[in-house]
């Protein structure tokens, strides 16, 4: 009950009563700020505003405590200046595309980078001016041929999906930056426990936080982080276009970073534990994971990661057929069409991420209608493996 004032009717009871700030102990962990509008106590703070003071909030869009404190978290582990965080990971590409670019600029991506990047760049920014080319993984070492006096950003993804092969990110970002060209780096697969692009040549670091960064399949997010010289016209196109998170979201987010490390530490065991099962297997034709010594990617690896990742790819003897045999008899994997989560998941990237592709696109990216894909969570190995066998078994 609201005891300190006195309103005199309902409709300014329902607005006001409880309102209150009540005082108690500050507690341990980052409030939600639940709120869309921060009321100011008089113009000379609304000034202070105005004149940048970062204390001083005006409204959800352009800044949130909740929202600031997972910022700063974000920025903290890629070792970034700052991070903008937004509605999803394809929003925080989207805004760092149009921070970046502008119409009549060109960029420059992989062929194997995420199905809803190369829409974005194909469906959404060429209706802003902005045309991509994409190189297939095979030409990577020629990039310099796709580069002309209009690109002006290079967008490259470190394991990709589904195949996990590995980019050499320094020396992508050594070519661009001979030429002026900003280097942008979707993280989402490696998460800055593995891999600190900004350390390795990017400009920016890109996220789909609904990911391992938030860790639960609980929420939708995305982030992008670097030196406030790129991620200040990038904030400045998430006010202006939109794209903004939610206080409630960057909460949870804030809490499932707290394991972050414990938990990309125990899925890169289980990855590691599953790759050599699967090597082992007589149903199974190949296993794409880069911490096995055989991998091309292997090297790669080991220069700019810290583990080799949570995910593990491979191609079933049998075809399509035994794909979908398999992935019906599981039963402690989930059919999920994401990854990140601390439950195992299992895809299948031809209805899905690469639904509808040609079969040249297919062949380029090599993967087939054998192709399975396995994000690991935090479960025991021993589980997920004796799971793994019997819907072997059924394939
Ligand atoms: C590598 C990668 N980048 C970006 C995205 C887009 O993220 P979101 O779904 O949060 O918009 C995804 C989503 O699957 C992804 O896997």
């Amino acid at each position: 009950m609201n005891t300190k004032k006195n309103f005199p009717s309902d409709p300014t009871i329902c607005v006001h009563a409880g309102e209150d700030r009540h005082g108690r102990s500050a507690p341990l962990t980052t409030e939600i700020a639940q709120t869309s509008v921060f009321t100011l106590k008089n113009v000379d703070e609304l000034r202070r505003y105005a004149a940048g003071k970062a204390d001083v909030y005006l409204y959800s869009r352009y800044g949130n405590p909740t929202i600031r404190a997972a910022e700063e978290k974000v920025a903290a582990l890629e070792a970034g200046e700052s991070c903008v965080l937004t509605a999803s990971g394809m929003a925080a590409e989207m805004v760092t595309a149009l921070g970046i670019c502008k119409a009549g600029d060109e960029i420059v991506s992989m062929l194997d980078i995420y199905g809803g990047t190369i829409k974005l760049f194909n469906n959404v920014l060429t209706r802003c001016g902005i045309k991509t080319h994409l190189v297939p993984f095979t030409e990577l070492g020629k990039l310099a041929r796709y580069f002309n006096r209009r690109t002006r950003m290079l967008f490259l993804e470190s394991p990709t999906n589904p195949t996990l092969r590995c980019v050499d990110l320094q020396a992508m970002a050594d070519e661009a930056h001979r030429r002026g060209i900003c280097v942008v780096v979707d993280n989402t697969f490696a998460t800055p426990i593995l891999q600190k692009p900004l350390q390795h040549g990017a400009d920016v670091v890109v996220h789909s936080a609904t990911k391992y960064l938030g860790g639960h399949s609980d929420l939708t997010a995305g982030a992008a982080i670097g030196a406030k010289k790129w991620i200040d016209p990038i904030r400045t196109m998430m006010i202006q276009s939109g794209g903004c998170s939610d206080p409630g979201v960057a909460y949870l987010l804030l809490r499932g970073m707290k394991t972050l490390e414990v938990r990309v530490e125990r899925a890169c065991i289980n990855a590691f534990h599953v790759a050599e099962f699967l090597r082992e297997h007589p149903k199974v034709a190949r296993v794409m994971y880069p911490g096995l010594v055989d991998s091309p990617s292997h090297p790669i690896a080991l220069r700019q990661m810290r583990d080799f990742g949570m995910m593990v790819s491979f191609d079933i003897k049998g075809g399509g057929s035994a794909a979908e045999r398999f992935i019906n008899a599981l039963k402690t994997w989930y059919l999920a069409t994401s990854l990140g989560g601390v439950e195992s998941t299992v895809s299948y990237p031809l209805l899905s991420s690469h639904v509808g592709l040609s079969k040249k696109s297919l062949r380029l990216l090599d993967v087939s209608a054998a192709t399975v894909r396995l994000s690991l969570g935090i479960e025991d190995s021993a589980d997920l493996i004796s799971d793994l066998a019997q819907a072997l078994s059924r394939a």
